[in-house]
């Protein structure tokens, strides 16, 4: 089931140009063509230096363009119409050579004719070396492809194929990924109807982690996807939404303003200081217990007696956010996770907290949900005496799409109700 839906049935032109990190845009390539897009690629001189037409054409399942001069591929398709027949050109990697030729209009072979014949938009994913990219003739480039309406992603920060530390390294492919899906997005562009601009939404996501010592700490299997999922939904439907989320290899939803944290005091911190908020959804999988006294020191094998570690309860983040007050947000939305007897759980959940909403998921063995793509939640609804009210369950669906829907829902639900910040 794709993870993005709008990439269903979209074509992609992607341009491979000659950096050593041409091997991600395999990866690249791959994970398009499980979302259920056509991906066409053309590969520069020095792209085909770095990886090979024939893999290229294997996983994109199609023929790779890398001639100008070619008169097979003129007759066949035409750098003009290669240029046409895509819904997005993406640049990845785009090496400074490129990005200057793009700047300046050169067209002198394929990759450069395409991208100044294209009608198309464009999104660059730079790699290099971090001095070539922040020499100013790089920086000028991308500030004038900026201003042309060029598209970014990236480069991280990091270790370089070069040897060296600093800015330079291209976005992961799962980055590349959303950023295709965002551009490609007319909610995410802010095209469509936005029902919740002005609105300020806070979503928790991922695990906590609660050290032991300076070097090992208790966590949980979290991976964050559903939270960051929810997170991008609601910025897609236009709410100024604040991530406030644990450790996790998720990319940065589009559009939001993420909060790292690790432990559940500075989850819950984090979420204090973004108050007022329209709503909140407590997604992320808070440890329920911290270490009571954390060692300074690395504890060691060789000091005789097995330590025991005595365990405090951490803050109860959904229950601390719905008491009633004058910061409590209009709707505050829980998860259940549980292993069994999930709606029951909810339920109980539900009451307890005094929460409007939970989300309930089975996360039990053989369920795939920690850290899967997909999710079957049920929705339970409050009534205002904390009764429930009611319960929708929801089929089979990709975690974005729970996102999606969600937010659709709370967008209909604070339809007409006052704002928490005007
Ligand atoms: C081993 C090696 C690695 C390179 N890596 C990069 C790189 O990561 N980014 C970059 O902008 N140029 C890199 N270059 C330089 C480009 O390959 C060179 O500028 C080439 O002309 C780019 O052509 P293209 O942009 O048409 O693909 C590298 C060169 C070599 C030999």
């Amino acid at each position: 089931m794709p993870d993005f839906p709008i990439l269903d049935g979209k074509r992609i032109l992607l341009v491979i140009a000659g950096g050593i990190a041409a091997y991600k845009s395999l990866e690249l390539i791959r994970r398009l063509r499980e979302q259920g897009c056509g991906v066409r690629c053309v590969l520069s001189e020095g792209g085909a230096r770095f990886v090979t037409p024939l893999t290229v054409a294997a996983l994109s399942e199609d023929k790779v363009y890398h001639d100008l001069w070619s008169l097979t591929d003129e007759s066949e398709m035409g750098h003009i119409r290669l240029s046409r027949e895509a819904d997005l050109v993406v640049v990845a990697p785009a090496t400074a050579d490129l990005l200057a030729k793009m700047a300046t209009g050169l067209a002198d072979d394929l990759a450069s004719t395409t991208l100044l014949a294209t009608d198309k938009p464009v999104l660059v994913a730079p790699a290099m070396n971090s001095l070539m990219w922040a020499h100013p003739a790089t920086q000028t480039n991308i500030a004038v492809l900026a201003g042309r309406g060029v598209r970014r992603i990236g480069p991280n920060a990091g270790s370089l194929a070069c040897g060296e530390t600093g800015t330079g390294r291209m976005a992961e492919p799962a980055e590349i990924l959303a950023a295709i899906a965002a551009v490609l997005d007319p909610l995410a562009r802010g095209e469509g109807p936005e029902p919740l601009r002005g609105r300020r939404v806070l979503v928790t996501s991922g695990p906590t982690i609660e050290p032991i010592d300076p070097v090992r700490y208790i966590t949980n299997r979290s991976s964050g996807r559903q939270g960051h999922a929810i997170a991008r939904g609601l910025a897609r439907l236009g709410a100024h939404t604040i991530l406030v989320t644990g450790p996790t290899a998720e990319p940065d939803p589009p559009g939001t303003h993420v909060i790292r944290i690790e432990t559940a005091d500075q989850m819950l911190a984090a979420c204090q200081a973004s108050l007022p908020v329209d709503v909140a959804v407590c997604a992320a999988a808070v440890a329920d217990w911290r270490v009571r006294n954390v060692a300074g020191q690395k504890l060691k094998k060789d000091q005789g007696e097995m330590p025991i570690l005595e365990l405090v309860e951490n803050p109860d983040i959904l229950a601390t956010l719905s008491k009633a007050g004058p910061h409590r947000p209009g709707l505050v939305v829980g998860f259940a996770a549980e292993t069994q007897r999930v709606l029951e759980h909810a339920q109980a959940k539900l009451a307890r907290k005094a929460c409007d909403w939970i989300v309930a998921n089975n996360v039990g063995p053989g369920t795939g949900t920690f850290g899967g793509e997909r999710n079957t939640v049920h929705l339970l609804r409050a009534t205002a005496e904390g009764g429930l009210a009611s319960v929708e369950d929801w089929p089979l669906l990709s975690k974005v799409s729970v996102g999606e829907r969600l937010a659709t829902a709370i967008a209909d639900h604070v339809a007409g109700t006052p704002r928490a910040v005007s």
